[in-house]
């Protein structure tokens, strides 16, 4: 289990208002939100679309901490400059998105950027320890990408086994998809540190009222530290 404590809430601006980035991101971070998750979705790898790299610089200054790029794209490698001159500090490819994930995740080290891993539900766990030595940050789906508000899959044994995978180093298990009050605390249990939540955090506010995401991001964590024995 992660150390009690570490638990961070990571937003989703998928489930925000789409014509008020900038202020929605302030509005999270303000409310207690520990990084920004940004999915970019092509249209192609998911059937969805969102947006590219300009939206991602566009969001860049609203955003103190930690933007979380989740990049649901296929091919990667011609856009990783692209989004790390945006100003992304992560960016996660899949795993599914192309043949060749190793020098991906070069790739995006080498922008000096942190790399993420991302793990479709249908895709198992036995890739991660070749990939390890590239990796900050495996992002586990919770739910088939593309669309917010989905049903939550049970992934516990794979984050389980990641969390063996992992030991002590310094890379974070994220869960992405269907995170609620319900699913966080056994998402920290298996292991999970960074939780991704769209609907959860996004519910009943705005950027003009946003308390309700304070009020959404708390519930979150105590649900999550609770589990790890954590008072918050
Ligand atoms: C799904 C996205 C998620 C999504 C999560 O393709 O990658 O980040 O926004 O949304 P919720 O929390 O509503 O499941
Ligand atoms: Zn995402």
């Amino acid at each position: 289990m992660p150390p009690p404590g570490s638990i961070k809430i990571a937003p989703s601006i998928l489930a925000a208002d789409f014509a008020n980035f900038g202020a929605e991101c302030r509005a999270v971070e303000e409310q207690g939100a520990d990084w920004v998750h940004v999915d970019v979705m092509d249209g192609h790898f998911v059937p969805n679309l969102t947006f590219g790299p300009a939206t991602c610089a566009a969001i860049r200054p609203h955003i103190r901490g930690v933007m979380d790029v989740h990049l649901m794209i296929a091919p990667v490698d011609p856009y990783i400059d692209a989004f790390a001159e945006a100003g992304a500090d992560i960016i996660t490819a899949h795993l599914e998105a192309g043949p060749h994930i190793h020098r991906t995740l070069q790739a995006i080290r080498a922008t000096g950027k942190m790399a993420g891993l991302a793990l479709n539900p249908g895709t198992g766990p036995e890739a991660v320890p070749h990939l390890l030595d590239q990796l900050d940050l495996v992002c586990v789906m919770g739910v088939n990408p593309g669309f917010g508000g989905q049903r939550f899959i049970d992934v516990s044994a794979k984050v389980r086994a990641l969390r063996a995978m992992i030991g002590d180093r310094p890379v974070h298990i994220q869960i992405d998809g269907g995170i609620s009050v319900d699913t966080a605390p056994v998402m920290a249990r298996a292991g999970a540190d960074v939780l991704v939540a769209g609907s959860a955090v996004f519910k009943g506010g705005s950027a003009d009222a946003p308390e309700a995401y304070g009020q959404n991001i708390r519930a979150l964590r105590r649900a999550a530290e609770g589990a790890l024995g954590t008072l918050v």
